[in-house]
């Protein structure tokens, strides 16, 4: 990334104070100037591109991150308790919103209790080292998402065992664990997206649940991609698969469908409880802004009572699977297979050129040779830009 592009829209000039590249020592420049170069070659040098043309990027599948009533609530919210917490959950960081956006959480996602994390990344890699230690496990798909991995790795730290397992291979899950618990009496924990990212395809959550009773295992599901979209109150895929309340933990996230900002984790209290006093990430970091609380309790009570929104996303996701001939899912991640990376990349740019915000995804994101176009859905879309996104894609794919 490089920060001049992030503050040119403002044309913000440099500090005449600014640490000057003489200040950085010589083995540093050496190093990370190497490695920059390298990615420049590879084109895998990342930088923040500006929105621009219509929005078939973005997780904001319900269309609400610029609602008018999100944006009231978050007002009311401020003049009521400041712009900043000020402080961390534990400390003056609560406000009764905060209670009652953990309270509603956990009564749509069927939990006995929620606890509010600043980032979805943030819970992921504190969650999971709050739970497994020494002599225990934790069990990856494959392509879990990289908070999951990086929750995995802390665990590691921990002296876990960590066994990733193929992408939705519960046979090949289940030989890793019973080899496991051959020689191992500790706790295991199963961690997995329940929608996965770069994909748009499904756990099976019940045959899951099935694998961890069997071995005593909890289960924890990324909802980051269901939430909100996903069943009949948009509670997630636990609950269109039937399992809401089952799965041990739940986590989601509030800036994607919820257009706002922030993650949580639901479940027994005992678990929940136990997090607050061990997660790392949850202790040692200032509460989410109350403007930000307050748009997402606004948030979680439009997405239940305006489920077109969730049916709008859904049906453009399923009408440009069926325009390419893809298998159909439940998401509104549409990902096109391209393979390489220059090419991802080429398709991207065309595509930007004629008004669609559409972006590459490249390893390490996705495997080698798999680098493709993802194009997610939402409210915000209508019928014909899709259908013009399908008429480009047509002759390119
Ligand atoms: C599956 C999944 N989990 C977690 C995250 C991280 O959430 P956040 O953006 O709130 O850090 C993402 C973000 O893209 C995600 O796709």
């Amino acid at each position: 990334m490089k920060a001049s592009e992030n503050s040119g829209n403002l044309s913000i000039p440099a500090s005449p104070n600014a640490v000057s590249m003489a200040e950085v020592p010589a083995p540093w420049m050496d190093r990370l100037g190497r490695a920059l170069q390298l990615r420049e070659e590879s084109i895998r040098q990342r930088t923040i591109s500006p929105a621009s043309g219509l929005d078939f990027c973005s997780n904001d599948y319900l269309g609400l991150r610029g609602d008018p009533r999100l944006a009231q609530a978050a007002y009311e919210a401020a003049r009521e308790y400041g712009s900043g917490s000020g402080a961390a959950r534990l400390l003056r960081g609560t406000t009764p919103l905060h209670d009652a956006l953990e309270r509603s959480l956990a009564t749509w996602k069927g939990c006995e209790a929620c606890l509010l994390f600043n980032t979805g990344y943030q819970a992921n890699t504190t969650i999971i080292p709050a739970l497994v230690g020494p002599g225990d496990a934790v069990f990856s798909d494959a392509l879990n998402h990289a908070s999951l991995v990086d929750g995995c790795r802390m665990a590691k730290a921990n002296d876990a065992h960590v066994g990733v397992y193929s992408h939705l291979d519960l046979p090949g899950l289940d030989a890793q664990m019973r080899a496991w618990r051959a020689c191992n009496k500790g706790l295991a924990l199963v961690v997995s997206d329940g929608v996965f990212s770069m994909d748009g395809d499904t756990a099976d959550l019940s045959a899951l649940l099935q694998l961890c009773r069997s071995y005593d295992a909890l289960l924890l599901v990324d909802e980051a991609h269901a939430t909100g979209l996903l069943g009949p109150s948009g509670a997630g895929l636990a609950e269109l698969q039937g399992v809401l309340g089952q799965v041990h933990l739940v986590m989601g996230t509030l800036g994607k469908a919820l257009g706002s900002f922030g993650a949580f984790v639901g479940g027994p209290s005992l678990i929940v409880d136990h997090l607050l006093n061990t997660a790392r990430g949850f202790i040692f970091s200032t509460a989410l802004p109350p403007p930000v609380v307050g748009a997402t309790l606004k948030a979680v009570e439009l997405a239940q009572t305006e489920r077109w929104r969730a049916i709008k996303a859904l049906g453009f996701g399923s009408r440009l699977r069926a325009a390419f001939g893809l298998a159909q899912l439940d998401s509104a991640i549409v990902s096109l297979l391209v393979g390489d990376e220059n090419q991802a990349m080429a398709l991207s740019s065309h595509l930007q050129g004629r008004g669609f915000d559409v972006r590459a995804i490249r390893p390490p994101t996705v495997p080698l040779g798999t680098s493709r176009i993802r194009i997610t859905t939402g409210a915000h879309l209508e019928e014909r830009d899709v259908d013009a996104l399908i008429q480009v894609l047509r002759g390119l794919v």
